[in-house]
């Protein structure tokens, strides 16, 4: 088990990291002392939550439990207001707390609503996919979708603790799984190359889900986010550094209708990004290389995403056109290190994404 302290600006928490973590959410349950605490969970985690509610109840505290529908859809408005009335029927007054039991959509969702109710309640986050672990539950970030915006709606609001419990791992679905190394590579490539070399070597251990090897993973993971987000927690400049493989990502994302995965459009993203940086003689060939060694051994992609051209092309135009003709791309300049903040000339993006999905 590890045991991070991560600071912001509206106080320290504490993040653990670990197998069958009970004890330690309980623990930090109690440190919180809070009148009550309202549990919100998705249909594929609930029982996962009822085990969550039962070591809370032990702490003497009164406890109750929502359980939103399962995917992406549940960050929308309407199940935003059913998270707040819950929060309303349940009395959760200012001395209240709210546990997000699930992955990045029950996390955001429910941060939302605590960032919310009573202009702010504290939040527990207790993530049980291997993204919301190295990710979302990170950060402060929550948010809705709205009908045509993902993410538009939402607040910064930071966690008053996190307790990553591995051992949810184990029922996730393999795509999920699979998926989060994109967001692992990420970091790694971008950050810290110590992961990049510990990814290389723990490939089948990590196939397997080790739950020891696992524990390393997200510690570094977590540590390298939580660097950056305390330079910069409300997004105004150096956390960029994290949206490594996210224009062309996003760009993929948007030009098939969300039909791609995340993770596989960040590898996709992070494939586009190396390549225009070798263009540039911003960075070795031989990172491409290795990048795309470590993507493939996590089955990232597991084939070539098919997609338009043209249209991801568009994506990334228009995402420009938003930030008024600044898209600052992240650059890495050797395994390890980016750098955010660098205009692509269009032909060049138009020559490598044309490649890239050829
Ligand atoms: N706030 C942030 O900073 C931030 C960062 C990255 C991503 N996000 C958001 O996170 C969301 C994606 O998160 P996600 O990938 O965790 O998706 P998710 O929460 O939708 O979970 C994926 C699926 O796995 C199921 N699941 C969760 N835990 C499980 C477990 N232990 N065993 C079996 N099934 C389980 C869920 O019910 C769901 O069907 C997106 O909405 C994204 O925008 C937010
Ligand atoms: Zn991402």
């Amino acid at each position: 088990m590890v045991r991070l302290i991560l600071d912001s600006s509206t106080g320290s928490y504490p993040v653990v990291i670990g197998s069958n973590l009970h004890r330690e959410l309980r623990n930090a349950i109690t440190r919180l002392d809070p009148t009550g605490a309202a549990i919100v969970t998705d249909t594929n985690v609930r029982p996962w939550a009822l085990k969550v509610a039962k070591a809370i109840k032990r702490a003497g505290l009164k406890t109750s439990l929502l359980v939103l529908p399962a995917g992406e859809r549940s960050k929308s408005l309407a199940q935003l207001e059913r998270v707040l009335t819950f929060l309303e029927r349940q009395k959760v007054d200012r001395g209240g707390c709210v546990i997000a039991v699930g992955g990045g959509t029950v996390g955001d969702v429910a941060g939302l609503a605590a960032a919310m109710w009573q202009r702010g309640v504290r939040l527990v986050a207790v993530p049980t996919t291997l993204l919301a672990m190295v990710d979302s539950s990170i950060g402060g970030k929550a948010g809705v979708n709205g009908r045509r915006s993902k993410n538009a709606i939402g607040a910064f609001w930071q966690p008053s603790a996190v307790i990553s419990d591995l051992a949810a791992i184990e029922t996730l679905p393999p795509a999920s799984y699979r998926d989060a190394f994109a967001e692992v590579v990420k970091y790694a490539v971008a950050m810290d190359r110590g992961l990049f070399d510990l990814l290389q070597r723990n490939t089948p251990r990590l196939a397997d889900r080790d739950p020891a090897m696992l524990e390393r993973i997200v510690f570094r993971c977590v540590a390298a986010k939580a660097l950056v987000v305390a330079k910069d927690e409300r997004d105004r400049g150096p956390r960029a550094i994290l949206n490594y493989g996210h224009t062309a990502g996003h760009a993929l994302e948007a030009a098939t209708g969300f039909r791609v995965s995340h993770g596989r459009a960040v590898a996709f993203g992070m494939r586009v990004a190396a390549r225009i940086a070798v263009a540039m003689d911003l960075c070795s060939k031989r990172l491409v290389e290795s990048q795309d060694e470590l993507l493939a051994s996590f089955g990232l992609p597991d084939r070539p995403p098919s997609a338009d051209a043209k249209k991801v092309l568009a994506a990334i135009a228009l995402d420009k056109k938003a930030r008024r003709g600044r898209v600052a791309w992240v650059m890495p300049r050797r395994i390890g290190h980016a750098e955010p903040g660098h205009a692509v000339p269009g032909a060049l993006v138009r020559r490598v994404v044309t490649r890239s999905l050829a």
